[in-house]
């Protein structure tokens, strides 16, 4: 792959020269060219910015010299190819591994390192009538320069060069990779004694278990990503469908849609207890709203629409016990793994001290057993013979916190 930068701080790019870039470069996988923008100013003080038009602060880049340095790059290459120039900028699109992977699979990329307040506008223009043209950006901040993220991004994608990471095999299993948070990895010692409380290694990495360790590992990545970044959970895992997913602490605004949802998503259980007595069907507004000063309670938007919601708190009286409840998905919605998601998400509010995972449920018909038991949960209380009756009102389900 050939990789062109264009920049007023050449040794910026130094990184470039080091650790598996630098031999994927030496090794003849990676053609990386580095340009400075001030050989295509042609004053005494080869100046290459100016003040704006129409006022303002700082400086802008002329546009002469990245006119004459994109073309110079352009003529460079084989007859006819162009490279895809990316242009990083706080005012770009979001840099994802996705396009870190759509960018690996092109030969030639063209960098163009913006400095001050920018570059003057025409040169966008005028490079995008002779090359592709993506303006980029790292996240929502701002850096000086492109030339940070031109790093990053060189790295993110040169490493998915066959050849540029030895073992192919470590790009597999990665954070956003399918587009979940990574797995946590452990080395020997298997108890490692820093002085406190021996660290241990979770017992199940040390079992032989090849399965076991890939679902606990899942699990892992599941709650991690609920944890961290619920907004890359559902769209990621792409069961959902749903790639617009909203998870938020509910308010006061939310509880009457709560309401409605809770209604909607409860009747099925009345009828299959026989009976409406149960808590979430007789619940009112107020007691809904109260509730929220005492659980953890989540709502789910999808397009603005309300569609599931799931609360936790520990429980009274028990500073070790997790309690998760009210897992509710609007019924248009149901199998496409979002409740599945959302008990992992609410396990991974509880605090550290936490040692018990509980969950309430009204009946237990053998779709609730198989998400129960998926999700590791044994039932305690009530059961599957239980619930044609009023007796099944409450199930109790609990696991031991991996
Ligand atoms: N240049 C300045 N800020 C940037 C950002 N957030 N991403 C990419 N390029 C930038």
């Amino acid at each position: 792959m050939r990789l062109d930068v264009v920049t007023i701080f050449p040794g910026y790019l130094a990184p470039l020269e080091q650790s598996l870039i630098g031999q994927a470069r030496r090794g003849g996988l990676l053609d990386i060219r580095i340009h400075d923008l001030r050989d295509h100013a042609h004053d005494r003080h080869r100046t290459v910015d100016d003040t704006p038009y129409g006022g303002g602060a700082g400086m802008v880049m002329k546009p002469e010299p990245w006119a004459e340095s994109l073309d110079a790059i352009r003529r460079s290459g084989p007859a006819g190819a162009v490279p895809h120039l990316m242009i990083p900028s706080p005012a770009g699109v979001p840099f994802t591994e996705a396009m870190a992977r759509s960018l690996a699979g092109e030969p030639w990329l063209a960098f163009a390192c913006g400095r001050y307040e920018g570059i003057d506008e025409r040169v966008y223009d005028h490079a995008r009538e002779r090359m592709p043209v993506t303006l980029v950006s790292l996240g929502d901040y701002v850096i000086n320069g492109g030339e940070a993220a031109v790093l990053v991004i060189v790295e993110a994608v040169a490493r998915l060069l066959p050849g540029v990471i030895g073992n192919a095999d470590s790009l597999v299993e990665e954070s956003h990779e399918d587009g979940l948070l990574e797995y946590p990895v452990y080395t020997k010692p298997a108890v490692w004694h820093d002085g406190g409380v021996p660290r241990e290694v979770p017992s199940v990495l040390l079992s032989g278990d090849h399965a076991a360790i890939a679902a606990w590992r899942l699990g892992q990545r599941r709650a991690r990503t609920a944890a961290r970044r619920p907004d890359l959970l559902h769209p990621s895992l792409a069961t959902t469908g749903l790639g617009d997913l909203l998870v938020s602490p509910a308010t006061p605004a939310d509880v009457p849609e709560l309401l409605v949802l809770t209604r909607a998503c409860w009747l099925p259980e009345a009828e299959r207890a026989g009976t409406t007595a149960l808590p979430p069907l007789r619940e009112s507004v107020a007691s809904l709203a109260s509730s929220l000063e005492q659980w953890h309670t989540y709502a789910v938007r999808s397009g603005g629409r309300l569609v599931a919601s799931v609360r936790g708190r520990v429980r009274p009286g028990d500073e070790t016990a997790w309690e998760t409840g009210r897992l509710i998905v609007a019924p248009d919605l149901e199998g496409r793994g979002l409740g599945r998601d959302l008990l992992a998400f609410a396990e991974s509010l509880a605090p550290e001290r936490v040692t018990s995972f509980w969950l309430d449920t009204a009946t237990l018909t053998p779709r609730h057993q198989r998400i129960l038991r998926k999700a590791g949960y044994r039932v305690v209380r009530g059961g599957a013979d239980e619930t044609a009756g009023p007796r099944s009102e409450i199930v109790s389900a609990v696991k031991r916190r991996p």
